[in-house]
């Protein structure tokens, strides 16, 4: 079964593809490098013994996208992961933020329609709740107005897919709303691979540690929280591909009577800022220093996942310890200056 992953070579994309070629689908990416590397697909291969077929293009580039699908008619599932993803860089970039992540959405959609039963899984993100009321947070909970472009991007997107659908839509699809992905392969072979200062926590963490930033900067320790500091679900990226086959395999049965749904995707366990730095430290045995600065505007105080649904009805639990994901993250990094 012919899988497309767009944005294969990214972040949580390429573990993805490494889960997919695990349980033998066949896969085919379509990238267009703006933000990774083409040694991703070295390392895919290093890990699976398997290369699969990739495509250079810009899925914004109508004519480029049409004739890939004319060219792959044989596509059975589509994971949709190539967007911008930078927060405060979509603040300043709006429009290249809704075209990239909206307007190539609908040219993906439309390309579909040349597919047979086309099944489709959105990555979405726990950006989507805001601040939201009741802790741990359950699908149910209500999309709170986005703070930024980045965040009402993947609003308006579930949006755009369910209006498609419901219109009579021949596709079938879940959005996956992610909460805090970190960590890489355990073989180090591929990972996180962030372009400039990086924004997330745990990329900064293992980049003060590696000596290549001096400290970090902790932002806010006055929230009512037990320390102070914000607290978030910090999921294993390897947790977070297996989903992608498993969410893939709902649409594909046959009595699978929903056509849209939607999973929250996270380990259930909040984790405070300094919950990561003193993990961090212990199992890895080096120092971080940081220090406490202001709050970083557009925060928000704590965010966890309810994981009842995704557990019951897709048989999905997270697997992976925090502190396995800091172990993973720290010997990626690590391996990122002995190839320097
Ligand atoms: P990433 O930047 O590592 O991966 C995205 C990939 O898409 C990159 O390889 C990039 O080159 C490619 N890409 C971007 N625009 C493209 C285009 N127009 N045409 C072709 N390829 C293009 O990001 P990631 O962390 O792997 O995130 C993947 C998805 O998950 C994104 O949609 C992101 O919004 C979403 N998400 C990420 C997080 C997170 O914290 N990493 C959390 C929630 C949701
Ligand atoms: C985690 C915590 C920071 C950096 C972002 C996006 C969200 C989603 C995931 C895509 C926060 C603190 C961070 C630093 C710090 N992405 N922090 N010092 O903010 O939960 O979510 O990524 O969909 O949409 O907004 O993740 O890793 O940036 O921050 O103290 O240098 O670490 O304040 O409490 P966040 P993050």
């Amino acid at each position: 079964m012919k899988i497309l992953v767009t944005g294969g070579l990214g972040f949580i994309g390429s573990h993805t593809v490494v889960a997919l070629l695990e349980k033998n689908y066949e896969v085919v990416i379509v990238d267009n490098l703006s933000n990774t590397s083409i040694d991703v697909l070295e390392g895919i291969t290093r890990i699976t013994g398997k290369t699969p077929d990739f495509h250079q293009i810009d899925i914004r580039n109508k004519s480029e996208l049409i004739q890939f699908f004319d060219n792959t008619p044989d596509i059975s599932g589509i994971i949709h992961f190539a967007a911008f993803k930078a927060v405060g860089e979509s603040v300043e970039k709006p429009l290249d933020y809704y075209e990239n992540n909206v307007s190539a959405l609908v040219y993906l959609l439309k390309e579909s329609r040349k597919l047979k039963q086309p099944k489709f899984i959105f990555s979405s993100s726990c950006t989507v709740y805001g601040q939201a009321e009741t802790l741990p947070i359950t699908e149910n909970a209500p999309v709170q107005k986005a703070n930024s472009p980045y965040g009402n991007t993947k609003q308006i997107d579930e949006e755009i897919i369910q209006d498609y659908i419901r219109s009579g839509g021949d596709l079938e699809a879940i959005s996956l709303r992610y909460f805090n992905p970190i960590g890489a392969h355990p073989s180090a072979l591929i990972g996180e691979l962030p372009i400039g200062v990086p924004q997330n926590l745990v990329p900064y963490v293992t980049q003060t540690a590696a000596g290549k930033r001096q400290e970090l900067s902790v932002f806010g320790d006055d929230y009512p929280t037990k320390d102070g500091t914000c607290i978030r679900d910090y999921i294993h990226v390897m947790d977070l591909a297996d989903i992608h086959a498993i969410a893939l395999e709902k649409l594909m049965k046959k009595d699978n009577s929903q056509k849209y749904d939607v999973f929250n995707v996270g380990t259930g366990k909040g984790n405070s800022v300094l919950d990561v730095v003193n993990t961090f430290e212990k199992v890895n045995d080096v120092k971080l220093p940081y220090k406490i600065v202001d709050r970083r505007p557009g925060d928000v105080t704590a965010a966890y996942a309810d994981t009842t649904k995704v557990e019951k009805e897709l048989k999905w639990k997270a697997k992976r310890s925090m502190g396995e994901a800091l172990k993973d993250a720290w010997r990626w990094e690590q391996k990122q200056h002995k190839s320097q």
